[in-house]
Formats: structure tokens, C-alpha cells, sequence
């Protein structure tokens, strides 16, 4: 396994009762890479995502994460890895500024530190002037970006986001990326992505893996600039895709 690869997953098999869902998986993760993982419902993304968060522990092969077993030292790896999901999780009865700075103080910051570095965090995602509302009085693309913004306040070395563009409208899921993706590169993040949607891995990875069940790599393709904006070889890329995917083209609607 490369030294360099901050998340390295090496012949994980992960059964649910007599239900196999990942097969020998290997795959990793390079200091601040972006790498997205994609497959059809059932593909095992989500599994995989818990097994290397070490919210569950694989039945055999090994994960490490920053060096640790994820599910042996869960606790080692606190306030390094950040997560946000389809939903947004957040807690009605705080405001979006109070939700955001909720990572920080539970990591001990001061009450005075944490408000302000989850102000800074809100206007990162644009939403500066919103950090007194409470989650009933925010759209879904709002609420979206507060749970971007709670997740990026710890400055976590790993960002995990689990379709969390997926159930907002072309437009807001559009710029929300786009936001998303100009802070990860500024702040140098390793990130790893589940998505269905082939547009965007081809929109936000380095480096795209396909997913059939049970969680193996079907497929994987680096994703160059270059090739990010040549029209001829992104619908190469998103046919190969779609091929790995089982033949379902999946964009946005
Ligand atoms: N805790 C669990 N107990 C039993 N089966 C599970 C459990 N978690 C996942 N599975 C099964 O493992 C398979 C993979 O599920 P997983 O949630 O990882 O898929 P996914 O690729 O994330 O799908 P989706 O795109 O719908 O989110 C599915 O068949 C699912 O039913
Ligand atoms: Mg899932």
C-alpha cells in the first residue's frame, strides 16, 4: 500500500447475516485527493463509507485511516474525519450558527472560538446572514449548506459526504458542488464522495470508482482537468461510466 494514501482499504469482505456486501474490496485514498465512488443503489457505497469511518468493522481484510484501525481506535480518530449526508441532520432546536459550531465545542474549543469560527464557516458557504435562523426558517439547499459547514468547521483532515447534493433541485445541487468543491481544494481536504449521479464525479473527482455489488471495483478513471473540460472525452468517461454502472445513465433531472 502506498505510503502516501491517507485512507487504505486492502481485501475487505463485509457479510450482513448470510448477505455479502463487499467482496474483497481494495481501494484508497491520497492526502488531498477527491475521490468519488459510484454504483447503483445496493452497490454497497454507504457500507463502505461506515467500514472506513469504523462505524462497522469489515469481517476480514484491513483499514486504516491517518495510520489507525478506524473501528479499533475510533475514538483516536475524533475531530479528524468529518461527515454529511443525503439529509441534513441538523437539530431544530438551534439555530444554523448554533449547529455549526456544535463539532467545536464538543471538541473542548472555547464557547467564544467556536461561534465565531462557525461565522466564518456559514459565510464560507455563503450563508452569512442566515446564522441566527433556526432550521424551519432555512430552504433545503440552505439547510444543505449548514450541515457542509458544521462538517467543515473542525477542520477535519477527511470530509465524507454521503449524496449530499442528491435531493436538492439542478440548480442548487450545481452551485452547492461548485461552493463545495472550491473550498475543498482551498483548504487542501481529502474527500471522499458517494454519488449516483455520473455528472457529478465527473464534475468533482480526481479519480472516480464504480461500485458493483457486492462492493467491488468494477471500474476506476482518473479525472484530469484536461479531460474535465473536453466535451469529447467526458462522454467518453461518462459512457464508461454508465457501462460500469450496469448500463444506467444516470444525470440529473
Ligand atoms: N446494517 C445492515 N444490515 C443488513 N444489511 C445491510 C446493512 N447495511 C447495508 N445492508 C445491505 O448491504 C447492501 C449495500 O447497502 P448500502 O447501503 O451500502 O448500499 P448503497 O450503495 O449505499 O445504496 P444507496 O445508493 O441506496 O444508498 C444492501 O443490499 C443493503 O440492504
Ligand atoms: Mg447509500
Amino acid at each position: 500500500m502506498s505510503e502516501e494514501a491517507l485512507i487504505e482499504v486492502h481485501d475487505v469482505t463485509k457479510t450482513f447475516g448470510n448477505y455479502l456486501a463487499v467482496d474483497n474490496l481494495s481501494m484508497s485514498v491520497r492526502r488531498g485527493e477527491i475521490v468519488v465512488l459510484l454504483g447503483q443503489t445496493g452497490a454497497g457505497k454507504s457500507t463502505v463509507l461506515n467500514l472506513i469511518m469504523g462505524t462497522t468493522c469489515p469481517n476480514s481484510g484491513q483499514i486504516r485511516v491517518a495510520g489507525f484501525d478506524p473501528y479499533a481506535s475510533f475514538k483516536a480518530l475524533k475531530g479528524r474525519l468529518s461527515v454529511s449526508f443525503q439529509t441534513d441532520r441538523l437539530l431544530p432546536w438551534r439555530t444554523a450558527v448554533e449547529n455549526v459550531e456544535l463539532g467545536l465545542l464538543i471538541l473542548g474549543n472555547s464557547k467564544s472560538r467556536a461561534r465565531a469560527s462557525a461565522r466564518e464557516w456559514l459565510a464560507r458557504v455563503r450563508l452569512d446572514g442566515a446564522d441566527d435562523k433556526y432550521v424551519h426558517e432555512l430552504s433545503g439547499g440552505m439547510r444543505q449548506r449548514v450541515s457542509l459547514a458544521r462538517a467543515l468547521a473542525i477542520d477535519p483532515e477527511i470530509v465524507f459526504l454521503d449524496e449530499s447534493f442528491s435531493q436538492l433541485d439542478h440548480v442548487t445541487s450545481k452551485t452547492l458542488r461548485r461552493d463545495f468543491l472550491q473550498i475543498a481544494r482551498e483548504f487542501r481536504k481529502t474527500c471522499l464522495l458517494i454519488t449516483h449521479r455520473i455528472d457529478d464525479a465527473l464534475e468533482m473527482a480526481d479519480r472516480a470508482l464504480v461500485l458493483s455489488p457486492p462492493a467491488r471495483v468494477a471500474l476506476e478513471v482518473q479525472i484530469s482537468d484536461e479531460a474535465r473540460y473536453d466535451p469529447h472525452k467526458i462522454a467518453e468517461l461518462h459512457a464508461q461510466i454508465a457501462s460500469a454502472m450496469g448500463g444506467e445513465s444516470q444525470t440529473e433531472h
